[in-house]
């Protein structure tokens, strides 16, 4: 189960790595979308952006900025299990262990977060 579940994060960066996502206009509106939807990734409950106006950010989790400089694969892990990833205790949900976001959804996030300087 657990190699599984290793298996399957190894296949969805490798994934990244093929699909250029950073060109991709809608893919970051879709993903500025999840960020700011409070059903799906509901980011902005907890993180404000640097150099962004967001309507009504939390400030449970760090203002995010300098993301652009940040290897895609970083982020995804980030986002799939923080726990795992940053090996502390963090408020922050693992949005892709616990099957809250898709693959592809949180792929749209990244492209997202990625125009965040
Ligand atoms: C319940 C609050 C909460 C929510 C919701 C949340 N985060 Fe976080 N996030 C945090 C906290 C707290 C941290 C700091 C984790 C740590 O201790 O390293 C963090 C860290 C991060 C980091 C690393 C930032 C850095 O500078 O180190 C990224 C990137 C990030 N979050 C993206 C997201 C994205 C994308 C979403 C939505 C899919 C999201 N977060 C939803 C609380 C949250």
């Amino acid at each position: 189960m657990k190699v599984g579940k290793k298996l399957l994060v190894v296949s969805a960066i490798s994934g990244l790595l093929v699909t250029n996502i950073f060109a991709n206009e809608d893919l970051v509106k879709q993903g500025e979308k999840i960020f700011t939807t409070n059903t799906k990734g509901n980011c902005i409950a907890c993180h404000a952006i640097s150099g962004k106006t967001l309507d009504g950010p939390g400030s449970f989790g760090p203002t995010l900025s300098g993301l652009s400089y940040w290897p895609e694969e970083e982020l995804y892990k980030v986002i799939y299990d923080p726990y795992n990833t940053r090996g502390k205790i963090t408020a922050m949900p693992a949005f892709g262990k616990s099957g809250w976001l898709s693959d592809s959804e949180i792929k749209a996030v990244i492209a997202f977060l990625k125009t965040i300087n």
